[in-house]
């Protein structure tokens, strides 16, 4: 077998190269020198050699990836499909895969390709038409962007083993509360969930208690869970602007909770102020429906150590001007530079 296959090799290589002469096709960057172990399409830098550029190229399909690449890029094509082996001889190298703004669909990704990929750490595939996530096996994985994509499924249990996963972006997609359910538990680093944009009623389940950012603007959300935040102890900032919240929908003592330094309920229905926790920095309110100011909802008590850590409060196109704050207003809300009306 390997007498026959070395021959063979060998004029595999030469036809390729031959073909290279031949072929009108410029690479993108033909300004950049490429190394030698490059897939013809694409481009790989003599200073980067692991890196190899095949974006904005116009590629049906990916290319074959040599051995030796751990970043690869492919975003700006017109992919619709990964075909069987293209990875097959960077499965334990390649670390980051960029993929965004192409025309990938869940079906046209063979077995064989992204579940063989063990050292991913970056999977980028915003601006595809997937409809459910493709999550590599690697246990590495440290950055997942699927924007705008078409996912209205993320089965439970997929992210199980990504202890290192920390970032994820999901916004613009058609996600439910009930198909991302499962989706995040035992993400022991995460620290920043994007579910913007989407179709959510409620704010994600079982969310780790790492978590420091979670932005869940643009969906149909009503209300909050009492207690939902006493299970996220080091959350930071928390977005939910452009939903549906009602007074009814936040239970008392929802948002009092210390580790919050920025909170976004605006353009929502809100009549009043929720409660907020002295320690809260950030508190934007605007496009609500407004109608009384209500000192308590930011300190029930007020002494020398006891006031409002609020420096910015907008409350602009509400029903309520500067007028509607009561005169001991300035001994609560103490630092608050920028309080906005209108
Ligand atoms: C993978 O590498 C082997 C040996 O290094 C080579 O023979 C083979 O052609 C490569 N396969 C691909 C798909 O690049
Ligand atoms: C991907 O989605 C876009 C926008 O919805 C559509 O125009 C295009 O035909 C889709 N491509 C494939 C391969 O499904
Ligand atoms: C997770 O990240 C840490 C720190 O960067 C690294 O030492 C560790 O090997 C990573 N774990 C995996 C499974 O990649
Ligand atoms: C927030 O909770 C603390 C106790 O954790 C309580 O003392 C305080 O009055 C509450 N603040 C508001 C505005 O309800
Ligand atoms: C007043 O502030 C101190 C120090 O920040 C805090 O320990 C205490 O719980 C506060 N008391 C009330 C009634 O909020
Ligand atoms: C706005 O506030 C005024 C005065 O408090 C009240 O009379 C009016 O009904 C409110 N309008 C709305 C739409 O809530």
């Amino acid at each position: 077998m390997l007498p026959l296959s070395l021959p063979l090799l060998a004029l595999l290589v030469s036809f390729a190269q031959c073909q290279e002469y031949d072929y009108d096709y410029q690479p993108h960057s033909m300004s950049m020198p490429s190394g030698p172990n490059c897939n013809q399409e694409c481009t790989c830098p003599v200073t980067f050699p692991t890196a190899m550029y095949c974006d904005n190229r116009k590629l049906r399909f990916v290319p074959v990836v040599p051995k030796g690449i751990k970043y690869l890029y492919l975003q700006n094509n017109m992919i619709e499909e990964i075909k069987a082996g293209v990875f097959d001889n960077v499965t334990d190298e390649l670390r980051w895969l960029i993929l965004d703004n192409n025309q990938i669909t869940n079906p046209k990704i063979e077995k064989g390709t992204i579940d063989k990929l063990t050292a991913l750490e970056k999977l980028f595939f915003s601006f595809n038409n997937l409809t459910e996530p493709v999550i590599p096996p690697s246990k590495s994985l440290d950055e997942l962007k699927i924007m705008n994509n078409k996912l209205s499924k993320f089965p439970a249990g997929l992210l199980n083993d990504k202890v290192n996963l920390t970032f994820i972006y999901l916004q613009h997609n058609e996600l439910t509360s009930d198909a991302i359910g499962g989706a995040f538990k035992g993400l022991k680093g995460l620290l920043s969930l994007d579910v913007s944009y989407n179709k959510l009623k409620k704010l994600p389940t079982g969310l780790p208690n790492s978590l420091e950012i979670l932005y869940a603007d643009h969906n149909d959300i009503e209300s909050i869970g009492s207690g939902y935040l006493n299970k996220l102890p080091n959350l930071r900032y928390l977005r939910i602007s452009h939903n549906k919240m009602v007074d009814s929908g936040i239970p008392a003592g929802a948002f009092n909770v210390t580790s919050l330094t920025e909170l976004d309920l605006s353009f929502n229905k809100l009549q009043s102020i929720p409660e907020i926790n002295e320690q809260l920095e950030q508190l934007y309110l605007q496009a609500n429906e407004i109608n009384k100011f209500d000192l308590s909802s930011f300190c029930k008590y007020t002494s020398p150590l006891n006031y409002s850590r609020l420096k910015h409060l907008r409350l602009d196109a509400n029903n309520i001007t500067h007028g509607s704050m009561p005169p001991e207003t300035s001994n609560c809300l103490r630092v608050a530079s920028d309080v906005m009306f209108e």
